[in-house]
């Protein structure tokens, strides 16, 4: 394809993608295929000549959307949701226009300078104190291995990106078992190793236990280990928990630790004030993550840490060859230093986009009635014969099992989910909560109304009959 029939190719691919998106409610939410149907038919073998754009363009409208599981469907309430508001969407397209490669200022100067302001935005509309600058990284996974390996350098008085870690003593990192897999990854890779994770036990409301923390602290310490730093959870993956971030952080700092808070899915809800009461004791952490691409809007990947002395990162992460050396080193700053890839996508212009497109009252707006839905969706539930609710609505995430009588309900609650996914209506996701298999009901699509959430709980209580 040529840059002159861009235009055309362009508009096509728009009104694609409106219509798409305007009809999703009339497809399952997942494709009813089997693994290696789509690759069956796809070429084994590259085309030696070009191929007219026409039968390209008519492949993927005819092959991609009927085998993909639609994340922009407004009955999507598996996992945590992934959105992509058209504004943000626009954006991408843009920047993929532009197709900068962001490593340092000099390679993207309005790029560098608009992820600076994107980010002070955010830390307003969040509510994190003036001091907290940040980057903008692919997922939450990459910033809590890069928040990990700071702690990991801290500890060590960047020993370890010198010299390596034999000999070194043995770290210790402190989480509560309702922290994501993310954290165990990061600490498993930064070489601190699984067994030195900390799962410290939680309260009954599943927040980790400050006494706990404090003590497991103390018998490390006594043992001759190191204990390093501390992962604190605001809305967690499985059931939406938070810790008490006022105590924990009060004794990460009391005792020296570095702390890093992973508020992947929820940081999004603290935009609304009146959420955040959870956010208590914020400004003592040293390292913060939350996901515009999970419930803000930005379409995927747009993750946002926020650090309060980024140049403990930097020293543990820049690298300075002369081949990226640039001038005026003392008035600008380079992102890629602050990350552990060097190449770097343009990802502030959807922020700017959605942000200036909805302004944070629309957002806000979008985000209240979730958790308000799902309040409500939990009510419907609890009133329909044979459930449990078992955990309750934390933000807008909540669980509940199938249990009639006579039946074991880890099977019966299994049976449902299975149907529930097989009819395509509704898309749901599961956990394992306390030895107990439950499903988990989350809202956060941005199409999403409250007439879907109608449906879904109609769909449930209709399969759920079937059952019995
Ligand atoms: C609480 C939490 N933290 C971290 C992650 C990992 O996010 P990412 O896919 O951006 O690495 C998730 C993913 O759902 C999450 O829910």
């Amino acid at each position: 394809m040529l840059y002159d029939e861009l235009p055309a190719w362009s508009a096509k691919a728009a009104a694609w993608a409106a219509e798409y998106h305007a009809t999703l409610r009339q497809r399952p939410i997942r494709p009813n295929v089997a693994p290696g149907e789509f690759l069956s038919q796809i070429p084994t073998h590259p085309p030696q000549s070009a191929e007219p754009f026409e039968n390209i363009f008519a492949d993927f409208v005819k092959l991609v959307p009927d085998s993909m599981t639609h994340w922009q469907h407004p009955r999507f309430f598996a996992y945590f949701s992934s959105n992509a508001s058209p504004a943000s969407m626009l954006a991408e397209q843009l920047a993929n226009a532009i197709s900068a490669q962001c490593m340092l200022w000099q390679t993207s100067p309005a790029a560098t300078e608009l992820e600076t302001a994107m980010i002070d935005w955010l830390r307003q509309a969040l509510a994190i104190p003036e001091n907290f600058r940040g980057v903008i990284q692919d997922t939450a996974t990459s910033s809590t291995l890069a928040a990990v390996l700071t702690m990991r350098e801290k500890a060590l008085n960047w020993r370890g990106i010198e010299e390596g870690l034999a000999g070194m003593p043995t770290l210790r990192v402190y989480a509560s078992e309702q922290t994501h897999s993310s954290i165990d990854k990061a600490v498993r890779l930064s070489g601190i190793g699984q067994n030195n994770l900390v799962k410290v036990k939680t309260d009954s409301d599943w927040a980790m236990c400050p006494a706990s923390l404090q003590s497991a602290i103390e018998t490390d310490r006594a043992n001759g280990l190191v204990p390093t730093g501390v992962i604190g959870c605001i809305g967690g993956t499985s059931i939406g928990a938070s810790d008490q971030l006022e105590k924990i952080l009060k004794i990460a700092r009391q005792n020296n630790l570095y702390s890093h808070v992973d508020a992947a899915w929820a940081g999004s809800a603290m935009i609304c004030p009146e959420f955040r009461s959870i956010w208590k004791g914020i400004e003592m952490a040293d390292s913060i993550v939350f996901n515009p691409h999970k419930w803000l809007g930005a379409n995927f990947d747009c993750s946002i840490q926020f650090l309060k002395e980024p140049k403990d990162q930097i020293k543990t992460l820049a690298i300075k060859p002369s081949y990226l050396e640039t001038l005026e080193q003392d008035r600008i700053v380079n992102y890629s230093e602050w990350c552990i890839p060097l190449g770097r996508r343009f990802r502030a212009l959807k922020l700017w986009f959605l942000i200036r497109s909805h302004g944070l009252s629309g957002l806000q707006e979008k985000i209240r009635n979730h958790i308000e839905w799902a309040g409500q969706a939990a009510i419907e539930i609890e009133k329909l014969d044979n459930f449990t609710i078992v955990t309750p609505p934390m933000f807008s995430l909540f669980t509940f099992r199938f249990t009639p009588p006579g039946y074991d309900a880890d099977t019966k609650t299994r049976e449902l989910i299975e149907a529930i996914n097989a009819d395509g209506r509704i898309y749901l996701t599961q956990t394992l909560h306390e030895g107990k298999f439950v499903i988990r009901f989350t809202i956060g699509q941005f199409d999403t109304e409250k007439s879907d959430i109608d449906m879904a709980i109609s769909v449930i209580q209709e399969l759920a009959e079937s059952l019995t």
